[in-house]
């Protein structure tokens, strides 16, 4: 496609980081050459990795590059040695936490789907996971994350904080993502005990007259985490704090089979970042045995963003297709697995033939949905 051309980050960070992300990249680098697209990309540092080349889990000349790019893939964030260092001066999930905030992240995405051919692999019953499509729209740069926070003598504080302002503007984003959807919202919190929670619903509460089209529910966060494990079907969109998010968003994944699976999309003022839901899983960095699908996914997400929906189709397809032919990680076909980059190249090689097929991707590159 004549002219098109983005610059993305990559920030490969810790663990299994750099693995997942080789995949994605070849990936990216093949429909660079098959559809003529100018997406460029250079490397940042960030987490653990950071911090042992600078001392500093987000070094300036990262956000700098980070805040000028139209995209950013992260990797996974964390090294298990401070995992069990509370008095760590600095940590690699500080990185993480800085650029969300400092690019203004305030939206995170996580869509939970069930990919056909894995369903049987999934710890709940095939027919209670039947029909699940939701997405959890997380806030992301607030709450008991973001505010105050110390340490005195035997007392410790972390103060969970919501202005509505801050409610507000990802509420908007998710109203209009259940319009685009199945029209339900249910904002899911803890408004039996929390003040915050009470100026969510206030706050969502009011903003129903705008969305007449939407319907509107709320569920406490301990209900929440029941039904999204024996009646996930009944969720389209999903609204909540930082906190709950990402709580429910690594329960959620069970659904799918693995945390291999789940992509995800921060969005807000400026660029969009882009990474998989799960951690760096330093157990099995460097072995080539981590699944590189949900980073792979996540780019797919990256190219729905820049309307090339084909590209982002073709690429989910890519991956369904491995899936149903039974080529996947360990985490997906215990006895007989591939390689992390043996599944990329299988995406690679299924992806050829979607983008070259009949010229549909050239012809519909940059239609919307
Ligand atoms: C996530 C992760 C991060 C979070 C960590 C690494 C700081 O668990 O993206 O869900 O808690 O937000
Ligand atoms: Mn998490």
């Amino acid at each position: 496609m004549e002219g098109f051309h983005k610059h993305i980050v990559v920030l490969e960070g810790d663990g299994i980081g750099p693995e997942v992300m080789r995949e994605a990249i070849k990936v990216m680098e093949m429909v660079n050459e098959s559809l003529g697209l100018q997406v460029t990309y250079s490397k940042g540092l960030i987490g653990a990795t950071a911090i042992d080349a600078t001392g500093d889990p987000l070094p300036q000349s990262t956000l700098d590059q980070c805040e000028a790019a139209d995209a950013i893939l992260l990797g996974a964030i964390g090294d298990p040695k401070y995992d069990n260092n509370p008095d760590a001066p600095v940590r690699p999930e500080d990185g993480l936490l800085n650029l969300r905030k400092s690019l203004g992240l305030y939206a995170n995405i996580r869509p939970i789907k069930i990919f056909e051919g894995v369903q049987h692999l999934s710890v709940l019953k095939e027919h209670v996971i039947q029909g699940v499509d939701f997405v959890i729209y997380r806030e992301l740069t607030g709450g008991i994350y973001f505010n105050d926070k110390w340490t005195k003598g035997d007392v410790a504080a972390d103060t969970c904080l919501y202005s509505v302002e801050e409610i507000k503007r990802i509420a908007k984003l998710a109203f209009e993502a259940a319009r685009g959807r199945h029209r339900k919202l249910t904002l899911v919190d803890k408004a039996n005990v929390l003040e915050t929670s009470r100026l969510w619903r206030k706050t969502v509460d009011a903003m129903k007259a705008d969305y007449p089209d939407v319907l509107v529910d709320y569920m406490f966060i301990d209900n929440a985490a029941m039904q999204v494990i024996v009646n996930p079907a009944r969720f389209d969109v999903i609204l909540t704090s930082n906190m709950f998010g990402d709580i429910l968003s690594d329960e959620a994944s069970v659904i799918s089979g693995s945390l291999g699976l789940l992509p995800s999309a921060s969005m807000g003022h400026s660029s969009r970042l882009y990474e998989p839901v799960h951690g760096s899983y330093p157990q099995a960095a460097g072995k080539d045995i981590a699944n590189p699908f949900a980073m792979i996914l996540s780019l797919a997400m990256m190219y729905r963003a820049f309307q090339l929906t084909a590209v982002s189709d073709a690429i989910v397809d890519a991956v369904n297709s491995c899936l149903k032919k039974g080529v996947a990680t360990e985490d997906i076909f215990r006895d007989a697995p591939c390689k992390c980059s043996e599944a990329g190249d299988a995406v690679c090689f299924e992806l050829q033939d979607k983008l070259t097929q009949s010229g549909t991707i050239p012809a519909s590159l940059g239609s919307e949905k």
